[in-house]
């Protein structure tokens, strides 16, 4: 784990983490949902509505080029950041979940024809299921799912048996799994599909705020994450695409920025990644975000990770010994995720319970509808760490749930 002085020096930059909440200290257990934010973004935020604001790619003034620099450089921080060959292949999105419908979208209006499939897997956000059902219920394509198994991983066996019996047009799959914590084999799953020419687009949302991603070794053809849940502001998403992939697709939208010329009769496109980026963009928010990704990167990336692993560990650990208690999601490699139920409670009540003591916690479905289903359970207790979280905030969390035990049994 971090030392008391390094986690000190972190937990500084986030000032909401000293926050009481119900009159409680804040212990902040929901980082899957969305990260808090360090004071580098809000300087960011400010600094450039005070003295940057201005449209981009529109004006001759000082102003306008100088708010285009700064969002073509944070383009380029975010395609150094996950490795990208050029930042041509960085398109700005609202979210993780708008570059989902902006693959479905393009692809189904190029690529994809009636009859072909689309393989997702059964442990997928909402966000990576309903675009793809849209287009089969617009244009008739198949959309399959690879199977998970009880302990929550995805059943590779079955993800190799419906690759090579649909050929599906695109795969589509979750780095780790926002649920439960489990970290998908995206190495193999890309390397498969690959030998068949397959396309592969990695929901990253949960994995990026986690560990470092390169998306050249990895060698998947899109890359989709959210702003706000790497520490960034709300609004603001990255779509990775491959060039020759994103060359091939028509527009997303139409309007403004997107265009070289237009008449009437007409209209010329850009190319990438301009073509995707229709009217004014959150141009502030993606210059907030590259300044986050430059924080991060100020740190060595690998001992944070060690640092969660080590809370995740220990409040493994802390909750298996509650009676009652059932991890939900126990695969070999996890991210700082904790998913739970405990006999005779709720898992809202399990929430509410924590609340009261300023211990923020999800509880639901978590936007994975399908694989409560699979597992059988309505819901359950999430609790989600990030690097800023501290042994303290496990022994809080692990203290109040024998509390909640005891209430309930
Ligand atoms: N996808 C977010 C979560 O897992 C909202 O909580």
């Amino acid at each position: 784990m971090l030392s008391t002085k390094e986690l000190d020096e972190i937990r500084s930059h986030f000032p909401i983490l000293d926050h009481e909440v119900n009159g409680k200290p804040l212990t902040y257990l929901d980082n899957a949902a969305t990260t808090q934010k360090p004071t580098v973004m809000l300087e960011r935020l400010e600094h450039f509505y005070n003295e940057e604001n201005a449209n981009i790619h529109r004006g001759v003034h000082a102003l306008s080029q100088r708010a285009t620099e700064e969002y073509e450089s944070a383009r380029q921080t975010i395609a150094t950041f996950v490795g990208a060959a050029d930042k041509k292949e960085i398109i700005f999105t609202r979210g993780a979940t708008e570059a989902v419908n902006l693959v479905a979208s393009c692809m189904g209006n190029s690529h994809l024809k009636a009859g072909d499939t689309v393989l997702i897997t059964e442990m997928e956000h909402h966000a990576n299921i309903v675009p793809w059902q849209l287009l089969r219920d617009r244009m008739g394509i198949n959309l399959v799912a690879v199977g998970v198994h009880e302990t929550g991983q995805l059943d590779m066996e079955d993800f190799y048996h419906k690759l090579e019996q649909h050929k599906p047009s695109l795969v589509a799959v979750v780095h780790v799994s926002n649920s439960l914590g489990i970290v998908n084999p995206i190495k193999k799953i890309i390397d498969a599909a690959h030998k068949l020419d397959i396309p592969v687009l990695i929901d990253g949302a949960q994995s990026i705020p986690h560990f470092p991603i390169n998306v050249q070794e990895l060698d998947c053809d899109f890359l989709v994450c959210s702003g706000h849940k790497i520490f960034g502001p709300t609004g603001i998403g990255v779509l990775y695409g491959k060039m020759s992939l994103l060359e091939s697709f028509p527009p997303y939208q139409g309007g403004g920025d997107m265009i070289e010329s237009v008449t009437i009769e007409k209209t010329i496109y850009k190319g990438p990644p301009e073509r995707f980026e229709a009217g004014t963009p959150d141009i502030s928010g993606a210059i907030a975000l590259a300044a986050v990704l430059d924080f991060l990167s100020g740190y060595d990336r690998r001992r944070l990770l060690e640092h969660e692993t080590a809370l995740l560990e220990a409040a493994t650990a802390g909750v298996q010994t509650i009676p009652g208690l059932r991890i939900i999601g126990t695969g070999e490699e996890k991210a700082s995720v904790l998913s739970f139920v405990m006999e005779n409670a709720h898992p809202h009540d399990i929430a509410s319970f924590l609340d009261a003591e300023g211990i923020a916690i999800r509880s639901g479905h978590h936007c994975t509808q399908p694989l409560m289903i699979r597992l059988g359970l309505p819901g359950t207790a999430r609790a989600s760490f990030a690097f800023y979280n501290s042994q303290e905030d496990v022994d809080r969390l692990v203290n109040t749930l024998k509390k909640i035990q005891g209430f309930f049994s």
